[in-house]
């Protein structure tokens, strides 16, 4: 394979992506008997590979990145079709795929010929989705099916006796990943309510939404507090800050008929800078995320007859990264089966990928970013 031809756009300073990312021709990936080589047709782009770019040659180091200055390629969802394969992997050449590879190695999807390890999620291209479409949905939907079912406790799978009990919070419903949380969140049978500028209003009630919250005109917490559907079971947050962090006590539910509900998962934490990691890696340095983990987890550990349980506990609060597993991604043809849509902003040219991290840049995506290989 030493004759066919690779190139990827990588960086090696720090910066936004859309000015530093280069084009540079690669070698064709080598590759052991358990790995395939995809030739990528497309790869959608996310915010942390703006942070990742941004982050302090300490962390990357402790994540096991590169030192900054060595060629990194950026983004981590892909689709594409298996072009090699070594002997002992279950794919073979011809075979179309998508999938995330989220880690720090510097070997990221904006690259023609991708080695992928066994240790990466990878499924079968759903056959009702384009490439494009397939490299919009690994990140995100891994996210959400992190934060609605695992850490949630909702029921992927609702009874009839579920559908229409519980509700759900999104703050952020036009986002990418909180698009795609309006929509899996209602096919479990949940109330919506979700925040998004009045110009997203009609897009995000279309996804299924049974209110919303104009986060520019309203106050968000007061309304989703004042709503009928409070409190929530979920409150699903991708958009960060503290501003909701003193209400949770009302907007979190607690129902001793379902104790095991009732969270507030953030995606992002309580950092307000878009260039700066969240998730779990923030817990590191926001003490109070940690703090409020601790709190929430003594709501399960602590009985009720305790007389200062109330004074000590609080509502249950995670600040997560999302679970990279094979098994959440088998589940997207159920999710597009029940009419779970792909929502992209906008696709850029190979060539262009640079304005596909620009378009990301702005804050302004609805739905997905992708970058299309010819
Ligand atoms: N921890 C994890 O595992 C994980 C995984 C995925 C993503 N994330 C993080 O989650 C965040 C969201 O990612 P994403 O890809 O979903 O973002 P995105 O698609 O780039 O978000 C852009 C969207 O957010 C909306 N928005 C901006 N500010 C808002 C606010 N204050 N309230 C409501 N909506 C707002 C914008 O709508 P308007 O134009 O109307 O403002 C736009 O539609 C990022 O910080 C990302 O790094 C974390």
């Amino acid at each position: 394979m030493s004759d066919v031809k690779n190139e990827a756009w990588q960086y090696t300073t720090r910066g936004r992506l859309s000015t530093t990312i280069q084009l540079t021709q690669r070698p064709y990936p080598t590759y052991g008997e358990e790995d395939i080589v995809v030739e990528i047709r497309a790869a959608a782009v996310n915010p942390v590979e703006e942070q990742i770019a941004q982050l302090p040659d300490l962390m990357l180091r402790l994540g096991g990145a590169p030192p900054m200055g060595t060629p990194f390629i950026p983004s981590q969802d892909f689709s594409g079709v298996v072009h090699a394969a070594g002997l002992k992997s279950p794919w073979k050449v011809g075979d179309e795929v998508c999938g995330l590879k989220l880690d720090l190695s510097g070997e990221g999807t904006l690259q023609r010929y991708l080695r992928v390890p066994p240790s990466i999620p990878v499924i079968r291209k759903p056959s009702s989705l384009s490439f494009t479409e397939a490299a919009a949905m690994p990140l995100v939907y891994q996210t959400v099916y992190t934060a609605l079912v695992s850490y949630g406790r909702l029921p992927f799978e609702p009874s009839p006796e579920d559908t229409g009990k519980r509700s759900v919070l999104i703050l952020g419903g036009s986002s990418g990943t909180g698009s795609v949380a309006v929509m899996m969140a209602k096919q479990m049978g949940c109330k919506v309510v979700a925040s998004c500028s009045g110009k997203n209003a009609d897009f995000v009630k279309s996804l299924g939404a049974d209110e919303i919250i104009d986060y520019r005109t309203e106050h968000v917490a007061e309304k989703a507090i004042a709503s009928e559907h409070a409190p929530y079971a979920v409150v699903f947050d991708c958009v960060g800050g503290k501003d909701l962090i003193p209400y949770l006590n009302r907007l979190v539910l607690s129902d001793p008929k379902a104790p095991k509900l009732g969270i507030f998962v953030t995606i992002v934490g309580d950092k307000t800078d878009p260039d700066v990691l969240g998730g779990s890696v923030s817990n590191l340095t926001y003490p109070s995320q940690v703090l409020r983990h601790i709190r929430g987890a003594l709501t399960d550990l602590l009985p009720n007859w305790l007389p200062c349980k109330s004074w000590i506990a609080g509502k249950r609060y995670a600040c997560i990264s999302l679970d990279q597993k094979t098994s959440y991604l088998d589940t997207i043809p159920v999710f597009l089966q029940r009419g779970g849509k792909v929502i992209i902003d906008s696709t850029f040219p190979f060539a262009e990928a640079k304005e596909a991290f620009a378009k990301l840049e702005s804050s302004r995506a609805v739905g997905k970013v992708v970058v299309e290989f010819a």
